[in-house]
């Protein structure tokens, strides 16, 4: 494929198509949506909007990170803080498809429908890739960031357009595009996020204490595995607890399990063969988190599991 030839056409359309108006995207850093904004900035400038949600579920110092890396490139990002709000729709929800449905509606509904409204954005551009319409459409999963594809109207609902850019790219494209914008190898070789972010890594009910557990795994998986060479690797949080001993005394903690994967475009997975030495690193460090006293390696492929948990 012709990336830059793709990359041309897709200005040329964002261009023509957002017009004289103002364009809002958020960036949650990934390569998708980083990718998205690039080209949006590229397209119109200053028209373009960006902003940064900060929606509690985000990994450790994530939200800073990113609108530093992005200031580096001469891309201004606000970053919203919404904390409160998503914290709140998802309280007491355990059902897997509640809590996306909850963290879909608090954002375009509640968080992004309030900036749409106050910054007049007429277009919405978003991240969305082939294999999330795909999985969406063969109800694999529920993608967080599909709706014309489930057959809703975000202009007559939310009462604004969505462009999506990159919805004919694979997430080996995408990283291809990334890099002949010249975007930073921070940004091209990050590895996958998801949309949900750690909500899609946590069992059962997202609380903010049930956050700060995954988020030190993820710390930890994140450290330990970033010169592995995999696709992509992670930490959940499951919602039971089991019997453990620490100091003598009988306890009862929680388990994490570690996943790490290879992949070309996250629709089939393999786990990696991680060394035993670091798998016992890891555990070690992963079992001094408070609460959690067990720490499993996921060797499931994808199909039958899929990446993430939730
Ligand atoms: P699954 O769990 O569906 O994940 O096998 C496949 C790839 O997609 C990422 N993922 C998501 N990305 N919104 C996203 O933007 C989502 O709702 C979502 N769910 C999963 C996941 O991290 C993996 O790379």
């Amino acid at each position: 494929m012709d990336y830059l030839a793709f990359i041309e056409q897709q200005i040329a359309e964002l261009r023509s198509t957002i017009g004289g108006n103002v364009a809002i995207n958020a960036l949650s850093g990934g390569v998708d949506s980083s990718v998205v904004t690039a080209l949006g900035h590229r397209a119109v400038g200053d028209q373009l909007r960006t902003v940064f949600i900060d929606n509690a579920l985000m990994r450790e110092g994530e939200p800073q990170r990113i609108v530093e890396a992005f200031a580096g490139m001469g891309i201004p990002v606000e970053l919203v803080d919404a904390r409160r709000k998503f914290l709140a729709a998802l309280k007491g929800l355990t059902d897997p498809e509640a809590k996306r449905q909850a963290i879909t509606d608090t954002f375009y509904q509640d968080v992004f429908g309030e900036l749409v409204r106050k910054t007049g954005a007429k277009f919405l551009l978003h991240g969305t890739i082939l294999t999330d319409i795909e999985e969406t459409v063969a109800g694999i999963k529920r993608q967080h960031n599909i709706l014309a594809q489930l057959g809703i109207d975000p202009e007559k609902q939310y009462g604004y357009r969505v462009l999506e850019p990159l919805a004919t790219l694979r997430k080996d494209g995408v990283r291809e595009v990334a890099k002949v914008l010249g975007m930073p190898e921070s940004i091209y070789r990050r590895i996958p996020f998801p949309g949900p972010a750690l909500a899609a890594r946590i069992v059962g009910e997202v609380t903010e204490e049930r956050l700060a557990t995954v988020r030190a795994a993820t710390v930890v998986v994140e450290e330990e595995l970033a010169d592995s060479g995999a696709f992509q690797y992670l930490a959940v949080l499951l919602n039971d607890f089991t019997t453990g001993i620490r100091d003598g005394k009988r306890e009862f903690g929680q388990i994490i399990v570690v996943r790490c994967i290879d992949s070309v475009d996250a629709r089939t997975a393999t786990a990696v063969e991680v060394p035993w030495g670091k798998l016992h690193r890891i555990c070690e460090r992963i079992t001094s988190i408070p609460g959690v006293n067990r720490c499993l390696y996921d060797l499931t492929p994808k199909p039958p599991a899929t990446v993430e948990y939730v």
